[in-house]
Order: structure tokens, then sequence, then C-alpha cells
């Protein structure tokens, strides 16, 4: 198969690569990546170096020549869209860029994968477009979009334009669905790794609101093996959740990072919410199970674990993501709620 991966400089684009890579030698991958501040072309530099069957584009999804281009030349056969603006932090700050990438870019990627009769689009989206649960229940692929950021307003808009590209031009797209993923290269600006920042500098660890947000949280590699199994066995227009069987409280989850790190509690420290804050995520994947074999198989102490060790050991990857643009915004973001 010959991919185009958008977005693979990106904390679950670098991962999928991976994967694919070591799992289908006979693959070959095109990452297209317009190396925002989330975007690292070092997370993937020794493939750069050494793998023939993958080759790295710096550029723009919204770029209709570009990306038409892309397909051409390399005779691609499937598209993996990761590439978004994917903080909601960043969002509420500042909205517009998430409108133009997660919806403009995504609407030139059907366009031009149409134009040139592609095999099939898989579309990365979230369960935040599914809005915000109360105590009970679960997410399924029928429950009713509500999004209740500008982040997964934009992504629900794109998972719109799938669906309206799948009725009107019978094209083939998949779109999936996840909740949070953690693990290796996730940027420091999302809750985990920015814990991890936080508690080995022994700072205080900033918790919105009073903590008790509920997340599902998956491994990237379980994600990973979810998007694969899309891609290769998804019914053409299918809609899929994945989840990770793991609800915890924002509080549950900074505990255990200051337990596995051995800090203590007291510096937790309770910040201004997050406007439009959604109280609970969580996923009913059934549906993915039964048509694609889909299951998360590491389960979150094991991954969180994990994920820390690979910390520790990659600090020089921390401190280079850590650009100027990503000290001004959390500077400024953090200094408002404190
Ligand atoms: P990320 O922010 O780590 O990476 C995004 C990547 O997209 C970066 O490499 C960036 O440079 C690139 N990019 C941004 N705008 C671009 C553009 N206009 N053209 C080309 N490249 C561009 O994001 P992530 O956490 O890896 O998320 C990947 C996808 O998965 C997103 O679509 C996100 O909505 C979705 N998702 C993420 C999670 C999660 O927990 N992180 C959960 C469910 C779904
Ligand atoms: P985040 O990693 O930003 O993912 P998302 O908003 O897409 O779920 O946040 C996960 C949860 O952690 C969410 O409920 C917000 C909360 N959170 C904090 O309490 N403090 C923080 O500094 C951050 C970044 C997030």
């Amino acid at each position: 198969m010959r991919l185009l991966v958008t977005g693979g400089c990106g904390f679950i684009g670098t991962n999928f690569i991976r994967l694919m890579r070591s799992a289908h030698p006979d693959w070959s991958i095109v990452n297209l990546d317009l190396l925002t501040y989330a975007g690292n072309r070092l997370s993937l530099a020794d493939l750069e170096a050494e793998d023939q069957g993958y080759r790295f584009e710096h550029g723009d999804i919204r770029d209709p020549k570009l990306v038409s281009s892309l397909l051409e030349e390399h005779h691609i056969e499937a598209v993996v869209n990761f590439a978004a603006e994917s903080h909601v932090d960043r969002s509420i700050d500042n909205p517009a860029p998430f409108i133009s990438t997660n919806v403009q870019g995504a609407q030139t990627i059907l366009e031009c994968a149409r134009r040139a009769g592609l095999a099939r689009v898989v579309h990365i989206s979230t369960d935040e477009v599914y809005g915000t649960l109360g105590p009970q229940g679960l997410f399924t692929e029928s429950t009713p979009l509500a999004p209740n950021s500008p982040y997964s307003a934009s992504k629900a808009g794109a998972d719109l334009l799938c669906r309206a590209y799948v009725e009107t031009y019978g094209m083939d797209v998949v779109v999936t669905r996840c909740s949070n993923n953690y693990g290796p290269y996730q940027f420091p600006e999302k809750l985990i790794p920015l814990m991890y920042l936080k508690a080995q500098a022994v700072e205080p660890l900033p918790v919105y609101g009073d903590g008790m947000n509920i997340r599902d949280w998956i491994y990237v590699d379980d994600h990973c093996r979810g998007v694969e199994l899309a891609l290769t066995k998804g019914r053409p227009g299918g809609i899929y959740n994945f989840g990770g069987n793991a609800e915890k409280t924002n509080l549950d989850v900074v505990r255990s990072m200051l337990s596995i790190l051995d800090r203590n509690e007291n510096l937790i420290t309770f910040v201004t919410d997050r406007p439009g804050h959604d109280r609970r995520y969580a996923m009913d994947f059934a549906l993915a199970a039964e048509e694609l074999g889909f299951e998360p198989s590491l389960d979150f102490s094991q991954g969180l674990r994990k994920t820390v060790e690979w910390y520790k050991n990659n600090t020089d990857w921390l401190e280079t993501v850590q650009s100027g643009e990503y000290r001004r915004f959390m500077g400024t973001w953090y200094e408002e709620r404190s």
C-alpha cells in the first residue's frame, strides 16, 4: 500500500508511522506535515535517514496543488489524515487556525482525493465531537454531535464534510473517533506530559476546576492499531469509536503521576477552570470490536509507567520541542488561570 499520512510529525502520527513501517515493511509512506509548533521532524529523523519506504514532505494540507501533486507523484492509494490543530486550550485562546486547518484542510484532502479517484481516506476524529456525558452512559457512533469547544466544533465540521463526500460523491471515507491518547512523543501541552514536566521540576501541577472531569485514556499504540484496522478492514463510509476502557478523573491521573515520580501530592494546585470544560467522556467501541476486531491491550497503570520511562529516557526530545511559541502560550495561559 502507498500511503499519504498527514500530520505525521505530531504525537499520534509519529507513533502510527513507526508502527506501520515495522508492521508492513512493504508499504510506503509519505508524511505531509506543516511543522507547526506541535510538529517535530526530529521525532522521525532516524526513519528519514535510513528507511527507503518513508519520505517527509514539508507543507500544508490546505494547499490543493501540493496535495494533488503528492497523490499523483507517489501513486498514493490511501490517505490517513491526522493533521490538525489539536489543543482545546489553544482553540479557546484563538479559534481561527482550528477552523482553517481542521475544516478547510480536511475538505482540501477530501477534494484532492476525490479528483485523484483515491481508494480510501481515513479521517482521524475524536470523541470530543459528541460533547459531554453525565455520570452514566457511553458515546456510541449514533450519539448526536454536540461539540462544546472551538476545537471539537472544528473536528465535528470535518466529520460532517466526510459524511457529505460519502453521500454526495460515493467516496470511500472512514472516520475514526478516539478517546484521549497518551504515550511517547506527546507534546507537553497535554495533561499527561505536562504533569510529568511539572512533577519532575517539583513545580505546582495546575488542575482545572475541581479535578473531577473524567477522560477515557488509551495508550497511543492501541489507537494506532485501531487506525490500521479502519484502513485495512473498515466499511466504506464507516464511523468507528475507539476507547481504552480506562475512565479516570484528572485528579486520579495526576496522583498516579506523582506517585510514579515519588513526589508529594501537595504540588497539586487547583486553577480557574477551562471555559466550556466537558465533564465526562467514555466510549462504547463495540462496533469497532465486532467489525474490525479492535481491542485496547494496555491497561492504564502499565501504560502510564511505560510513558514515564519514555520521557525519562528522552529528555533531549522534551527540551527541543519546547519552542519559544510553546513557552509564550504556556506562560500567558497559566498566568491567567492562577
Ligand atoms: P498533534 O498536535 O501532536 O500533531 C498535529 C500535527 O499536525 C503536527 O505535526 C502539526 O505540525 C501538523 N499540522 C498542523 N496543521 C497542519 C497543516 N495545516 N498541514 C499539515 N500539517 C499540519 O496532534 P495529535 O495529538 O497527534 O492528534 C492527531 C489527530 O488525532 C488530530 O486530528 C486530533 O484531532 C486527533 N485526536 C487526538 C487525540 C489525542 O488524545 N491527542 C484523541 C483523539 C483524536
Ligand atoms: P487535555 O490533555 O488538554 O485533553 P482534552 O482537553 O482533549 O481532553 O486535557 C485532559 C484533561 O485534563 C481535561 O479535562 C483538562 C485537564 N487539564 C488540567 O486539569 N490541567 C491542565 O493543565 C491541562 C492541560 C488539562
